[in-house]
């Protein structure tokens, strides 16, 4: 049974021990990790460091007690709504990752069902590549899910959305892009196919929200899919990802402060005085709010464009190189950060077992989250994996050839773990 230190000990000796306990972790600084961390860079590091330390011990439960950390969350969420091009009626919060976002929205969505449509058993539907926290939603909020298929090139099939959508149906989601192979939905039509019953249409741009507004800018092909498709309601978007503040921080927007009223709690009949909660967190850390702030405002729109360049530029090399080998494919045309590899069973070669390639990858230091169906290793690429493209490549070609015709006995998959 582990105990605790009964005197306590000098901060010197713990940090010392925390550094060691660091070594088994993947090395992210060196560029070799595709996904999880999103690295800035120097400026940016040292910008959010400063803010986490200005704000490490502030609680932005109480905004009366911190004014400033509701002026940081009106500001962030302001600017991102400017991004994804919603109006000044739209409304938003400041939450603590990507699936908080979601988990407010089909509350909302959920909420809203039963207001204004009288939904007492309320149904939601999503693709199969929807992220598995839509799953967690509908499982803690008592939400009948319908998962319908994806076409050939990995975007969303409307006619078998269409076919699960009824009067109960009190949510429809679409991605942009969607995390397994990186493509975009047909966001005006799913729109219109939750308009069609009254439902709440969201977009799940966590990985998105922070990608594509600079990819239009820099006048790469974007369909439509923010806040000017009509019937577009929330969007869930990602600082601590490809915004590249530190983990802790995304925004949920609300077309308008009506729709986000269905997320919010308030309570007054306890002996603690008036309870208002904006989001599912009670005390809440100033600390990521404040280094998305600091971020966003060193970034400027023009940091962000150069950072997005880049990441596709790199993105655009990866696919190429991938798409070079023999027996090795790119699931999906996607045209922005997320690269799905997978073998390619068409090619005279000995088969390639991608498991067995990410497990020779991983011997050198290259770090992919693996998944199925089909068997990928998946690539979230960002600035972290800048300057580091050549050599992936470099080394991609020889695990083929140490690992052609091999085939990994570990066939899990692990988006994540327990414990
Ligand atoms: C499309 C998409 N949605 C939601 C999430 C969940 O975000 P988080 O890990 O911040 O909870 C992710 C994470 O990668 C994602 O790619």
């Amino acid at each position: 049974m582990l105990k605790l230190s009964h005197t306590g000990r000098p901060s010197d000796e713990i940090i010392a021990e925390l550094e060691a306990k660091r070594a088994e972790d993947v090395r992210w600084a060196d560029g070799r990790t595709f996904g999880m961390i999103y690295d800035g860079g120097p400026s940016v590091h040292e910008v959010a460091e400063r803010a986490a330390l200005l704000y490490l011990h502030e609680n932005a439960l109480n905004t009366k007690a911190f004014p400033s950390l509701g002026a940081i969350q009106s500001e962030v969420v302001g600017w991102t709504a400017r991004l994804l091009h919603a109006d000044a009626e739209s409304a938003g919060f400041l939450t603590s990752g990507g699936t908080e976002s979601i988990l407010c929205a089909v509350l909302a969505a959920r909420e809203r069902g039963r207001n204004e449509r009288q939904v007492t058993e309320p149904e939601m539907v999503v693709t199969e590549t929807a992220h598995a926290a839509f799953h967690k939603a509908a499982h803690l909020f008592g939400i009948k899910l319908h998962k319908t298929p994806v076409q050939s090139d990995w975007t969303a099939d409307l006619d078998a959305m269409a076919d699960q959508i009824n009067d109960r149906t009190v949510l429809v989601v679409g991605s942009a892009p969607q995390y397994p192979q990186g493509l975009i939905d047909p966001i005006p039509e799913i729109a219109a196919l939750a308009a069609q019953v009254g439902a709440h249409c969201h977009v799940d741009a966590c990985m998105g929200g922070f990608v594509l507004p600079f990819a239009e800018q820099l006048g790469r092909p974007v369909p439509p899919w923010d806040f000017r498709v009509e019937g577009v309601d929330s969007i869930s978007a990602d600082i601590h990802k490809l915004g590249y503040a530190p983990k802790g921080v995304s925004v949920i927007l609300y077309r308008n402060r009506g729709l986000r009223r269905n997320q919010t709690f308030v309570f007054d009949d306890w002996l603690g005085g008036f309870y208002a909660s904006p989001n599912l967190q009670g005390s809440r850390s100033g600390m990521p709010m404040a280094t998305a702030w600091a971020v966003m405002q060193h970034l400027g729109l023009e940091g962000y464009c150069a950072l997005t360049r880049d990441t596709l530029e790199n993105a655009d090399q990866m696919r190429a190189g991938i798409r070079n080998i023999e027996g090795l494919q790119v699931l999906g045309d996607s045209h922005y950060h997320l690269v799905a590899m997978a073998s390619d069973s068409r090619t005279e070669h000995p088969p390639i077992d991608v498991f067995a390639l990410g497990d020779a990858l991983m011997r050198r230091g290259w770090y992919h989250d693996r998944q199925k169906p089909p068997d990928t290793l998946h690539s979230t690429v960002s600035n972290t994996n800048a300057g580091v493209i050549e050599e992936y490549l470099r080394d991609l070609e020889a695990c083929v050839e140490e690992t052609r015709g091999e085939r990994a006995a570990d066939r899990s998959t692990e988006y994540s773990t327990l414990e």
